[in-house]
């Protein structure tokens, strides 16, 4: 696809789902739409912008395919033996409750496998999660606590599948137990303003689709947003790097802890 085309779709996809594509790795980006628009319209972009002024099912479609919501519950499974192991019980001590955040929840599987987390470590009640995404679809689901079907429970260890979970003709839904203690919100990274003074912000596979500049804005944001020692959860695939270090310290696995500056440069 060449520059003009891209530029043109990136302008009408923009106006059409609200999506500022310019923020995102353009490579990427860009095969994505390209294979997308084969198959929906055998390469013809012309064809493809025509049916998406009112075929809503393409559209949401597109917005699917433009924000790549894969997700697993506990995805990466030993960063969250991490998490049980070292994080938890060092993020909590002397606190009666964590405050969390999922940015980017898509439908849900990651802030379930944190409030089951909590659970596990006992602090799920007095703890409270944030879930948010900007897409409303995945976010509907994810607030309705599903329903999952098989394929994506299959990250979930039975015994956790019969205490957080009922079945239903569609496929599992999560137990209040874990929904009452989670907050589901539709935030725009890129444009929202964010809530303060997280014990644990986990931003997973987000940020991987971002420009590099883009990318190190979302970091310092994340930095603000967290309370002093809160942790900076990543996904397997990033990392923090160079400046993006700034403030921040790795503490193993995927997760960063924030520090104040004066720390750093001791440390
Ligand atoms: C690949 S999924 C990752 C889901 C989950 N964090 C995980 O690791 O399994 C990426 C999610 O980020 C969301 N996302 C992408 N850009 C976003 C933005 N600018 N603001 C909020 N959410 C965004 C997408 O809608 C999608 O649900």
């Amino acid at each position: 696809m060449d520059d003009v085309t891209y530029a043109r779709l990136q302008n009408q996809l923009q106006r059409k789902l609200g999506l500022d594509l310019t923020a995102y790795k353009p490579q990427q980006m860009r095969r994505r739409i390209g294979t997308f628009i084969q198959r929906e319209a055998g390469g013809d972009v012309g064809a493809f912008l025509a049916r998406l002024q009112n075929d809503h099912a393409l559209l949401a479609a597109t917005r699917d395919m433009l924000t790549i919501n894969v997700t697993d519950f506990f995805r990466d499974g030993p960063q969250w033996d991490i998490l049980a192991r070292d994080v938890l019980p060092a993020v909590s001590r002397g606190k009666r409750g964590l405050s969390i955040w999922s940015a980017g929840c898509s439908r849900g599987q990651e802030a379930l496998s944190l409030a089951i987390a909590l659970d596990h470590a006992g602090v799920l009640l007095s703890s409270r999660i944030l879930a948010t995404d900007f897409d409303r679809e995945v976010l509907a689901k994810a607030k309705a606590g599903g329903p999952y079907s098989q394929e994506e429970m299959r990250g979930v260890p039975a015994a956790d599948r019969a205490k957080y979970f009922q079945e239903t003709r569609a496929g599992m839904t999560a137990a209040r137990r874990l929904l009452g203690q989670i907050r589901f919100a539709e935030v725009n990274l890129l444009r929202d303003p964010f809530e303060k003074n997280f014990d644990l912000i986990a931003c997973r596979n987000v940020m991987i689709y971002f420009e590099n500049h883009v990318k190190s804005e979302l970091i310092s944001r994340f930095r603000q947003a967290l309370a002093p020692d809160g942790l900076l959860f990543i996904g397997s695939t990033e990392a923090l790097l160079g400046d993006d270090l700034a403030g921040f310290q790795r503490v193993g696995g995927n997760f960063y802890r924030r520090v104040s500056e004066a720390r750093r440069e001791v440390a």
